[in-house]
């Protein structure tokens, strides 16, 4: 069986590394890996590469940035013939980015079959980018691999077929499991360095922006900034800046360091998951981190209206604050004096998804 996975955005590599590993103990499976090239930055993707041990890509489509028009068409005119050449049995794509939908559609046109991982996520908020890519990705695929029963539920209201939907779990957990022992290693005692900055164990918030929604509507990211500023006088915030939100923040002038709030560049998947592990609260509007902090048990803040992952908030230690930048500083009061809720790891998040992936690729399903 011939199988070719598509990737291009940093969220994609964590989630093909546990598919493409278990399916490398099928010898009766040759596997071939497509980057679209969305996202090209050594600190974005090569990075994520090396530390989960991912084969260098067989194929690069290099499409770089542009509009999500542009940047979609881009892709799948460059996949086109890619897809035609390896003639692939199966296609398995990844997430909710512009490289998944790009794929979808190309195979979708040729009748190559399109196995989606983490389908059946909806945030049922249109104007986010990566509902659209979610919604037609899922319409299209033949096979749907949900991470928990929430996903479901959803394929099944919008009509997709249940033979066609496997729960397996999460996958972005797989991963956690196997490299947080590893990541560990980068906590000298109860100090790490991250870039030069020094944070101690419990004592740091940790930051992540990047959702359009947030960093591209000037008066929101002040806002934002604001609140992280007056959540500075109490400790100290460490935030790793995407490059959409650097552009923006240099256009602010809010985009260098302050005493307490430490910026640095893009961190590595090893440095995310160490930092996201000791931090006292995490604050982000990031999907993965949802997830990671709720497996890890650490308390999490989400600056966004609605998520596509609602297990993170009704089983695990995800909150919502909206855009009500006054609930983000008064709840981050509360779990900074001590109260934090526990929560719970959700069913199948057990570190075996990707296996349950590739054993059904590899029966054919
Ligand atoms: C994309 C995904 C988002 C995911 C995020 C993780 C879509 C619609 N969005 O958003 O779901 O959470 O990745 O990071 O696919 N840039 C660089 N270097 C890079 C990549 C991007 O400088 O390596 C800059 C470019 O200026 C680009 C901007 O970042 O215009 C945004 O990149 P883009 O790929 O359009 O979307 P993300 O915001 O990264």
């Amino acid at each position: 069986m011939n199988v070719l996975h598509v990737v291009g955005a940093r969220p994609n590599f964590m989630k093909v590394a546990p598919v493409l590993h278990a399916l490398q103990a099928y010898p009766t499976v040759a596997q071939a890996l497509v980057h679209s090239g969305q996202h090209y930055d050594v600190n974005m993707s090569d990075v994520f590469f090396q530390q989960l041990s991912l084969p260098a890509p067989d194929v690069n489509l290099e499409v770089g940035s542009g509009s999500h028009t542009q940047q979609t068409a881009q892709i799948m005119a460059r996949f086109e013939p890619v897809v035609l050449e390896h003639a692939p049995d199966v296609v398995l794509v990844y997430g909710d980015v512009n490289s998944t939908v790009a794929a979808t559609l190309v195979c979708a046109k040729l009748g190559i079959r399109v196995g989606h991982v983490e389908a059946g996520l909806r945030s049922l908020d249109r104007t986010m980018p990566e509902e659209i890519n979610r919604l037609v990705t899922d319409q299209l695929a033949d096979i749907l691999f949900t991470p928990s029963e929430d996903g479901n539920l959803n394929l099944a209201r919008e009509g997709i077929a249940s033979e066609k939907v496997h729960l397996v779990g999460n996958v972005m957990i797989d991963t956690l499991i196997r490299l947080l022992p590893l990541a560990l290693h980068g906590w000298q005692g109860s100090v790490f360095d991250i870039q030069g900055v020094k944070v101690e164990q419990e004592k740091y918030v940790l930051v992540t922006l990047h959702r359009p929604s947030n960093v591209d509507d000037p008066i929101m990211l002040t806002e934002i900034i604001g609140a992280i500023e007056d959540i500075a006088k109490e400790t100290q915030i460490i935030f790793p800046v995407h490059p959409r939100t650097r552009q923006r923040l240099a256009a602010l002038g809010l985009a260098s360091s302050t005493t307490n709030i430490r910026v640095v560049k893009p961190i590595s998947y090893l440095d995310s998951l160490a930092l996201q592990r000791h931090a006292a609260l995490v604050i982000t509007d990031s999907g993965g981190i949802q997830e990671e902090t709720t497996f890890l048990g650490i308390p999490c803040l989400t600056v966004r209206q609605n998520t596509e992952r609602p297990i993170t908030v009704s089983l695990g230690t995800n909150q919502l604050v909206g855009r009500d930048m006054q609930r983000l500083r008064a709840i981050s009061a509360q779990i900074l004096a001590g109260e934090t809720r526990s929560g719970q790891i959700p069913p199948l998040w057990d570190g075996k998804a990707g296996q349950r992936i590739a054993d059904l690729v590899a029966a054919g399903c």
